[in-house]
């Protein structure tokens, strides 16, 4: 019998107690009625009056064990369980699942073509590293011209110039490069839009970057005038700003255009009342265009005298920045998620 007590002892020490199962199995063994640790008591009343003596006490203190544990058990058991509880919380709402959002140049970039698509232009694209030939020569940049340094160009490569070509390799300056392409590839009419990204050799502040994004257009037929180019990039301006906006032509010059003209839009934030986002002009300038060179539509194998065409482009950043009220480029690709945050996932 001692031995048996001596077992049970061990069993009340080490019986392992990880769930509320568990905590029930020690107690119908040890601590009930019916279990081992009574049936000793029982044993030990048929036991000797030595047996008595010598055992008694020790199952008495073997009980007092297995039930100072039992509670001791029933204690941790209840607080991992609460404590289970509150992390499971089931009348807390709903973390929602975050997918982020759309960058503040796709939300316009898909505005504008939105707006153009309806007016009949398909989308284009056209590479970003380009030749020279696409990037200057076909749209009228004559070589060794100071119209050129009007782009400040990244060079890929600059192989030596062969006997009247120019093979140098670039990043795009500008979009107008896809026109170029277009030409070649379609017969007009052609009506396109030509959004991407562009690079210039600039130093970077809150006005200026050295890429950042344009959307070209282009619209050639037979008798396409200036008032068509007049008309469409006004419907554009109160599609994109609001009904109210009024637009501006102001003489300018590209070598791709012939006559050319830069389009301002009112002042979104005055109103024309003057402001310093339009450097108390009461104008922003929004789109340089005008219509397409002879030569050009020439280059691209497009007959001057049967067709005409106007072009127009215009930069995504400087629309965005208006459109959302931000004063300084860089934001666009620093990728601070407080930025990015603010803008809503739907065009
Ligand atoms: N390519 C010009 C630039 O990057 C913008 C431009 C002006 C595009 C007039 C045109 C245009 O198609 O007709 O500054």
């Amino acid at each position: 019998m001692e031995e048996k007590v001596k077992a049970l002892q061990h069993e009340v020490e080490s019986f392992l107690v990880k769930s509320k199962e568990d905590l029930e199995n020690f107690r119908l063994k040890f601590i009930s009625k019916k279990g081992q640790l009574m049936s000793l008591f029982d044993d030990l009343k048929l036991a000797s009056v030595e047996e008595k003596k010598k055992l008694g006490k020790t199952l008495n203190d073997l009980k007092q064990l297995a039930e100072n544990r039992f509670k001791s058990l029933q204690e941790s058991i209840e607080n991992t369980t609460s404590s289970d509880r509150e992390t499971k919380d089931l009348s807390l709402p709903v973390v929602p699942n975050k997918t982020g959002n759309l960058h503040p140049l796709n939300l316009t970039r898909y505005r504008i073509i939105e707006i153009f698509e309806r007016l009949g232009f398909n989308v284009s694209d056209g590479p970003e590293i380009e030749d020279d030939w696409h990037n200057f020569t076909a749209l009228n940049f004559p070589e060794n011209h100071p119209a050129r340094e009007m782009q400040d160009t990244f060079f890929v490569e600059k192989p030596a110039r062969p006997e009247g070509g120019n093979p140098d390799v670039l990043l795009r300056t500008h979009t107008s490069n896809v026109q170029v392409r277009l030409m070649k590839n379609q017969k007009p009419p052609i009506r396109s839009i030509m959004p991407g990204r562009v690079y210039r050799n600039e130093a970077i502040s809150a006005r200026a970057h050295c890429f950042f994004h344009q959307v070209e257009g282009l619209y050639i037929d037979k008798n396409v005038g200036f008032s068509d180019l007049k008309q469409t990039l006004y419907h554009f301006a109160k599609e994109m700003f609001g009904k109210d906006t009024k637009i501006r032509l102001r003489p300018s010059y590209f070598p791709f255009t012939e006559p050319s003209a830069e389009i301002d839009i009112s002042c979104l934030i005055c109103h024309g009342e003057g402001c310093n986002v339009c450097k108390y002009s009461g104008w922003v300038e929004i789109a340089g265009s005008g219509m397409v060179h002879p030569n050009v539509l020439r280059n691209g194998g497009i007959d001057p005298e049967e067709f005409t065409g106007f072009a127009f482009g215009m930069g995504i950043e400087r629309i965005t920045m208006l459109r959302y009220s931000i004063n300084d480029l860089r934001l666009f690709s620093e990728n601070d998620v407080r930025f990015l945050r603010q803008f809503k996932s739907v065009v």
